[in-house]
């Protein structure tokens, strides 16, 4: 318990949990792209997915919720931290190669935040305005309409692209610095992990953004 209190424990915390999201952001594309598919595509992978037990679900759920609650209280509190020791820390930051994304993680984690609890409220609790919610020819619940429903206005297809474009900021540092505290970089291997982490962040854009603009362009149709 005593190297939580510690910075590099704080930051560790941060890895563990960001890296298990990171994770679950992959299986989740991986999931999402059954919807090129088709209808059958999306809803059978739905469909699977509800079928497991109950209680797996409810405690998939229940970890995703305290690694995402979890993130953002450590984030928070190291933000503070490294803003009170800025002076400190001076020498090491201008060392360390800051980046855009780099220097805004607690803003580009704030508004995935705003855009996780949207989501969620969106597609998993169904309640926002104007999605069709409806069930397909074998009786299930079709959430391939209902995504469908959500992203033929420009606007609906664009918070999504907007999401997935903070989300593509936050890797671009997110991934390297995992690895970073995790101790798995050096001075040879930082370089291609840098890199590598910049071009997963980027796939994970584009396979996202795939979706929305796909459907609002007619490339995925019922
Ligand atoms: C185009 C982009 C996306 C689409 C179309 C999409 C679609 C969906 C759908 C349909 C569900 C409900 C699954 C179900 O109950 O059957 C869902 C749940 C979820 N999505 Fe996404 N998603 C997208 C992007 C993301 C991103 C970028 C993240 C995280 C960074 C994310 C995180 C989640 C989470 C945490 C859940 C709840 C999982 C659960 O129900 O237990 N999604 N998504």
């Amino acid at each position: 318990m005593e190297f939580l209190n510690t910075s590099i424990g704080r930051k560790m915390i941060m890895a563990v949990t960001g890296g298990s999201m990171i994770l679950f952001t992959i299986i989740h594309l991986l999931g999402n792209s059954s919807i090129f598919v088709g209808p059958s595509g999306i809803n059978s992978y739905a469909e699977h997915l509800h079928s497991m037990p109950l209680p797996i679900i409810v405690a998939f759920r229940a970890v995703m919720l305290a690694l995402f609650v979890v993130h953002v209280i450590y984030g928070i509190q190291l933000t503070l931290e490294n803003r009170v020791g800025r002076t400190s820390q001076y020498a090491l930051k201008a060392n360390r190669k800051a980046t855009f994304s780099s220097e805004n993680m607690i803003w580009t984690g704030s508004l995935l935040f705003v855009f996780i609890v949207y989501h969620l409220l969106h597609f998993t609790f169904r309640s926002t305005p104007g999605l069709k919610l409806v069930t397909d020819a074998s009786g299930h619940f079709d959430v391939f309409a209902m995504v469908a429903s959500s992203f033929t206005s420009f606007v609906g297809a664009g918070i999504y692209v907007a999401f997935v474009a903070v989300l593509f900021l936050h890797l671009y540092h997110g991934i390297q610095s995992f690895f970073q505290t995790i101790g798995q970089a050096n001075d040879s291997t930082l370089p291609t992990i840098t890199t590598v982490g910049r071009f997963v962040a980027l796939v994970l854009f584009l396979g996202f953004a795939s979706i929305p603009l796909s459907i609002l362009l007619g490339i995925i149709k019922g």
